[in-house]
């Protein structure tokens, strides 16, 4: 049986069990996902004693495991983080769940000026994403605008920004404003008819910010989808085949709601 794992702290409240294990049991896979809980002094010995096949890294290992791996993909290695690992390689699915997220909603991010709201890992994995899938211009907003300032400097150096337009296609919240249980507060951000508008938040699975958006004519997507598209992309590369096309999507929906409400 291969094994599998995320790896966190905290990590009680984590759902990627409950997305792999229906994953295996829709594909007649043989194999399990646990959760570990690992205090920081923990992380070298783990990297060191864990026999899994591959396993996921989430707050706060997604930077801190880098010097224990052998190498990196292009873009781990790019974006400065890792939230995927196997064969000692680490990997980055969190953009690639991002993009599946937009593409399965019928967006094209080709030509969009695009905010991001926040500087954090999200907000630099989805930057990623952001250019890879051809947007025109990605602008930063952030509480505290040092780290505004450096991620778009590292943004400009990846990609040619071309100067934000005032009217943004994509708003994509990177920051936890309206994560439970905190869900009465909302990015403070001026919402436009037509605008897309993307959480990275999927508890609730409508944020107060995506239900006003809503009310305003936005299209919005809320980040179950992203978090379901990082974990299969990571499932394509623990096995090696296309795991992601092969699956249905609505069960897996249906099992991870049932857990969020
Ligand atoms: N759906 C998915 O698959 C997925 C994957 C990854 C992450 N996420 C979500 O993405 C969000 C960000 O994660 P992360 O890893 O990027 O976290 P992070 O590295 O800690 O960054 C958090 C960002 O949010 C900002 N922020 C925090 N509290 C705030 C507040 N009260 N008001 C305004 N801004 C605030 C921070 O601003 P400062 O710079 O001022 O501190 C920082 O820019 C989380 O909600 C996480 O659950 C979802």
């Amino acid at each position: 049986m291969k094994q599998f794992a995320v790896i966190g702290n905290p990590i009680a409240h984590s759902l990627s069990p409950i997305l792999h294990q229906e994953v295996y049991r829709q594909l007649d896979l043989d194999a399990s996902f646990k959760k570990i809980h690992l205090m920081p002094n923990a992380l070298h010995s783990f990297m060191n004693v864990n026999e899994l096949n591959g396993f996921n890294v989430t707050i706060p290992y997604k930077q801190s495991v880098i010097p224990f791996l052998d190498e990196l993909d292009e873009s781990a290695q790019t974006i400065g983080a890792v939230n995927c690992v196997h064969d000692g390689k680490g990997y980055n699915t969190d953009w690639i769940g991002f993009t599946m997220a937009m593409e399965q909603n019928g967006i094209s991010l080709n030509g969009k000026d695009c905010i991001i709201l926040g500087s954090g890992g999200a907000a630099r994995a989805i930057a990623f994403g952001l250019v890879k899938f051809g947007a025109k211009s990605i602008s930063i907003k952030n509480r505290t605008q040092s780290k505004a300032d450096q991620l778009l400097n590292w943004i400009n150096s990846i990609f040619p920004n071309n100067n934000a337009s005032e009217n943004s296609d994509v708003i994509v919240n990177c920051t936890p404003l309206g994560m439970w249980p905190d869900i009465k507060s909302m990015p403070d951000l001026e919402i436009k008819k037509g605008q897309i508008l993307a959480d990275t938040i999927y508890n609730p699975l409508e944020t107060k910010w995506l239900k006003t958006g809503g009310e305003r004519g936005a299209k919005t997507i809320g980040g179950l989808d992203m978090f379901i598209g990082q974990g299969l992309a990571s499932a394509d590369i623990w096995f090696g085949e296309k795991i992601s096309e092969k699956i249905k999507l609505e069960p897996i929906k249906k099992v991870l709601k049932s857990e969020l409400c």
